[in-house]
């Protein structure tokens, strides 16, 4: 388990070292294993990288049609809602690309606990797991709320407890409440995790997500530690 490495890049370039960053592991997991499997995650902070990855400039430098695009977390509600992480990530960005394997967690469906199983169930499948098997993504784009919360992985909330399902219903204090997120052995069994954080209200969540003797119990964006990969931070303003 590698130490979280800390990077700062003002304003536009956060977008811009990040979109390296992706391409660079996209094309590596293409060379090596033929795919690459990359999971989105909602918020505004990843629009910029979005925006950034659909101009004529950098749409051809990622193998899109050899990658897998899944989502870290959604808000349940339909593909087209203003809310819906899928549709952000699909107007910005999926709408410009020649991607072919777009799995999205269907927010809309009724039952979350049907919705987060089907989603397991596509997992396993694509990925070719047994029944205890993880997915190894090759990178997973995740944010920071101000109360330390990733994914939809809420403080105090049984998603963060749970060790069984990759996928679980979440529940999050401001509408919409109601989540299906990726679970924390699906988060620590990644290659690579990337965290883009932009937004003084976060200082406070990221202090002691960096503590030395941090508060008990620990963030959930602290939980995630990849057991074999590595975890950068991508800020684009020091922290506090
Ligand atoms: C979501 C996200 C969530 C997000 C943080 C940070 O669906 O809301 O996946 O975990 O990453 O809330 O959001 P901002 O980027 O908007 O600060």
């Amino acid at each position: 388990m590698s130490a979280p490495l800390l990077e700062v890049h003002p304003g536009p370039e956060m977008a811009a070292a990040a979109a390296r960053s992706l391409v660079g592991i996209m094309l590596r997991a293409v060379r090596l294993r033929g795919t690459a499997h990359l999971a989105l995650s909602g918020g505004s902070t990843p629009r910029a990288l979005f925006r950034l990855l659909a101009t004529e400039e950098w749409q051809a430098r990622a193998p899109w049609a050899h990658c897998h695009i899944w989502w870290a977390d959604e808000r349940c509600v339909a593909p087209d809602h203003h809310e819906s992480n899928y549709g952000a990530a699909y107007s910005l960005l999926l709408s410009h690309l020649p991607v072919q394997h777009v799995h999205r967690m269907r927010g809309e469906v009724e039952d979350p606990g049907a919705a987060a199983r089907s989603y397991e169930a596509e997992l396993r499948h694509v990925f070719n797991l047994g029944p205890m098997g993880r997915p190894r993504f090759d990178l997973i784009l995740l944010g920071i709320g101000a109360d330390g919360h990733t994914a939809s992985l809420f403080p105090g909330t049984p998603a963060l407890d749970e060790r069984r399902a990759l996928v679980t219903t979440g529940w999050a204090p401001v509408a919409p409440h109601r989540r299906l997120t990726l679970t924390l052995p699906v988060l620590n069994r990644a290659a690579e995790v990337i965290f883009l954080v932009s937004g003084t209200d976060k200082g406070p969540a990221l202090a002691q997500v960096f503590a030395t003797h941090p508060a008990h119990p620990p963030l959930p964006a602290a939980l995630v530690r990849p057991t074999r990969g590595r975890v950068r931070w991508l800020l684009d303003a020091p922290p506090p």
